[in-house]
């Protein structure tokens, strides 16, 4: 039996593995001055990740060796469609695969002896015992060493058995070696693709062309004083800011979470009245569409999307954000944020795509694609935030009374590369204009006076030519009893603009002295405002200052509605669905009653969440809005909807939708005991009690910015859909749950046991549904 497991064919890693990698070449300018410090990267069309990146020595030179991609693809698995698993190592000899339950029980272990490279395993299936039904989890694992990688789920009932597609793109395009290139970058020049014909390959003399948009922006900088300057390195806040705009001649304003909104024209004409006529950009945190507005469509927070896998989807919601940002008098999205949360008790869970960095680097380039267009002119300017590792602080180190949040990362430079970095190499292969520092420290110090990170890693090592924002007010923590050092130490380590909102002269005066006193270089100024200027012209704001105008107000558009619904569809995961006498709760009965209780079942403040309307989101009414209740009655009919406690034996089926309160940053850290193990209040329970004393399925929709443990929810429903944050459309909960629509959501967090309350995806510890896990119904 366990040979006939190895029924795939031996793929050899192409060259990769096979002949290895000897590339090299030597990159010139146009007048074949080499150029150091260029970005070179091994790269394989369509892969949103490189393959391995290196920069060019100081003479231009340039090499990638085999050893660096065998290191790469050592001990790497993954689930390959429906049918298999595919090793890839250097070395032949035993693999341990091990088959459990989700609780952690051993069903089956097999050691099978395999060749080295990259091999397929199959009939997997096979190995299920008779009489077991459900979900497993398959490990492999080298023989000797210790270490299991997860890599996915598989269940014995076919129309259950869903094989989980992780880990995504990274692993895919290490191993798929076919047709790759080169590609490099340097600020200031037109990027360079270059076709290899193979990996043994003397490249020679490669030319970069300068940018011509560089002379633009030579001759503006050309024209500014200190002051200019200066101003443009600045961004106030609506209010405050918007006032002293002219006078201060600021780059840039924005609106906060609890801000008004801005009269862009009239705006936009007080920076054409200054003595440069530089235009300003107008920022705002459009992280779920552009929610701050009353009437826009709310789309899932980015945990949701997560769950979706679907990089095209995501970028038309980029797309609808862009456009409805515009109509709203906004250019700028202080989104994505590419956070990779390690600990759910963040009250920024939401805010990332996932615990894995491959949802990180696919989602929010695509978003990127999205918010900027994939030219220029873009539609908006993205902000990848926030850098770097704000989802990987360590317990207890929050600087904000909160355990996690601002906290400091204390996490070797390995994890902060391969978790906390690729989806900034993705952000920045995809050209996004800009990039916000985190409140948060690396290893003790703050990242926004983190030079080696900043300026080492984002602009040099990446080759990130935008520019940096610091956070609100974030400058200031970094001394929290020397402003003039903290704004030093900031601007030196590589911010490029302050988000000072209500102290922007303080921080102009500041930094003005230190330029004067020469203790902050004027190259380093010009370098910052080089930066700001490129990432206008590249927004067209350059050329058309004013915001495009539209016929028809695209706000909360049906055209842009139905992509958030879509979006609400196929973000929903499917955890449980057990068959009541014999009959699965989930889809709901096309005939009968449905009862729907529970506190987010008719509130759509609830189920936007954080950064909706205001800055922490709040229960209520959110215009435009169509409730879970609002969405069942829409698409099975009203009169098969009762939301009040009649007689529970008249329901067929009953649905409780509960969840957590709103929150955003600061305030939604949870401690230990809060996290451990959701209930819901008292009422809510004994009602879901009474229907099952009944015989009425409960079917419990789960809202929540993350995976937490729910051991008493779950064993109090028959069936468990988590819908996370939905956002405005709600009627896209009950396309799934109506049977319309089959659910597809695979979890983009491992969800947690209420023992073990922090788990990820290949840490070996137990988890109540692992990574990638969703259950579908044909
Ligand atoms: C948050 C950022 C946000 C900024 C502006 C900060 O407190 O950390 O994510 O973009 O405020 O509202
Ligand atoms: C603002 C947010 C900001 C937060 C940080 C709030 O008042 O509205 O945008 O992120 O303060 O302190």
């Amino acid at each position: 039996m366990v040979s006939s497991l190895v029924t795939g064919a031996v793929l050899a890693m192409q060259a990769l593995v096979g002949g290895g990698v000897h590339l090299r070449g030597i990159v010139v300018d146009q007048a074949d001055r080499p150029l150091g410090d260029v970005v070179v990267e091994l790269v394989q069309p369509g892969a949103v990740l490189p393959r391995m990146a290196t920069l060019t020595a100081s003479d231009g030179a340039f090499a990638f060796d085999s050893g660096d991609v065998e290191s790469a693809v050592r001990g790497r698995a993954s689930l390959d469609g429906r049918s298999g698993l595919v090793v890839d190592r250097p070395g032949a000899g035993p693999v341990v695969l091990d088959l459990t339950g989700l609780r952690g029980e051993r069903i089956v272990q097999r050691s099978v002896h395999l060749p080295g490279g990259r091999i397929r395993v199959e009939g997997l299936a096979a190995l299920v015992p008779a009489g077991r039904s459900g979900v497993f989890l398959v490990r492999a694992r080298e023989g000797g060493s210790g270490a299991a990688v997860v890599v996915g789920g598989l269940g014995a009932r076919p129309e259950a058995l869903r094989w989980l597609p992780e880990p995504v793109p990274a692993a895919r395009a290490m191993t798929d070696s076919v047709a790759p290139g080169l590609s490099l970058r340097k600020a200031g020049f037109l990027r360079r693709s270059v076709a290899v014909p193979s990996l043994a390959h003397d490249a020679g003399r490669l030319v970069l062309a300068r940018d011509p948009l560089e002379d633009r922006v030579d001759s503006v900088l050309s024209r500014m004083d200190l002051d200019d300057k200066l101003g443009q390195m600045t961004q106030g806040v609506i209010g405050t800011g918007s006032l002293d705009l002219g006078a201060s001649r600021l780059g840039s304003l924005l609106s906060g979470g609890g801000d008004s909104l801005p009269d862009h024209p009239a705006l936009q004409d007080v920076a054409l009245g200054t003595p440069r006529a530089i235009p300003m950009i107008y920022g705002i945190d459009a992280v779920h569409g552009t929610a701050k507005v009353a009437n826009a469509v709310v789309f899932p927070h980015h945990i949701g999307l997560g769950a979706t896998r679907d990089s095209a989807l995501v970028r038309r919601v980029g797309e609808v954000t862009a456009t409805e940002m515009l109509a709203s008098g906004t250019d700028w999205a202080f989104a994505p944020c590419i956070a990779v949360p390690q600990d759910d008790r963040w009250g920024r869970t939401y805010e990332g795509f996932g615990e894995t960095p491959e949802l990180a680097a696919m989602l929010g380039a695509a978003e990127i694609r999205g918010l900027q267009g994939a030219r220029v002119p873009w539609n908006v300017i993205a902000c990848a935030k926030h850098f770097v590792a704000d989802g990987g602080t360590t317990w207890g180190t929050g600087t904000q009374a909160t355990p996690l949040d601002q906290g400091d990362a204390r996490i070797p430079d390995s994890v902060l590369r391969r978790v906390h970095l690729p989806g900034y190499v993705a952000a920045v292969r995809e050209g996004v204009g800009t990039v916000m520092a985190s409140y948060s420290l690396v290893r003790g110090v703050r990242n926004h006076a983190h030079r080696d990170l900043l300026t080492g890693v984002l602009k040099t090592e990446l080759g990130f030519d935008g520019f940096v924002i610091s956070d609100w007010l974030a400058i200031g923590q970094i001394d929290k009893l020397d402003y003039a050092s903290s704004v030093r130490q900031a601007i030196e380590a590589g911010v490029d603009m302050a988000m000072e909102p209500n102290q922007h002269r303080q921080f102009l005066a500041t930094l003005k002295t230190l330029v004067q006193s020469g203790k902050v270089s004027q190259a380093r100024i010009d370098d910052a405002v080089r930066r700001i200027l490129r990432v206008k012209f590249r927004s067209g704001r350059m050329d058309s200052p004013h915001l495009p105008r539209f016929l028809v107000d695209p706000i909360g558009a049906p055209a842009h509605r139905a992509v958030a619904r879509e979006a609400v569809r196929r973000s929903l995961v499917v955890l449980e669905n057990d068959p009541v006498a014999g009959v699965a709760p989930l889809p709901l009965p096309p005939g009968g009653t449905i009862a729907v209780h529970g506190s987010h079942a008719d509130d759509a403040g609830l189920q936007c969440g954080g950064w909706t309307l205001g800055w922490q989101g709040k229960a209520g009414k959110v215009p435009g809005a169509t409730t879970l209740l609002g969405g069942l009655r829409e698409v099975l009919g009203t009169s098969r909807v009762v939301s009040q406690a009649t007689r529970v034996a008249d329901a067929k089926v009953a649905v409780f939708v509960v969840g957590e309160p709103p929150y955003a940053e600061m305030k939604g850290d949870l401690e230990a005991a809060a996290f451990a193990d959701f209930r819901p209040d008292a009422t809510t329970s004994s009602l879901m009690a009474a229907y099952r004393t009944a015989g009425v399925p409960v079917v419990t929709v789960f809202v929540t910015g993350r995976a937490r443990p729910v051991a008493t929810l779950l064993a109090a429903s028959d069936a468990f859909v988590v819908a996370w944050l939905p956002g405005s459309e709600g009627a896209g909960v009950a396309d799934v749950l109506s049977g319309a629509v089959a659910p597809s959501g695979l979890l983009p967090v491992s969800w947690p046991l209420n023992s073990q309350p922090i788990a990820n995806v290949g840490d070996g510890r137990a988890v109540a549904f692992p990574y990638g896990f969703g259950l579908t119904w044909p």
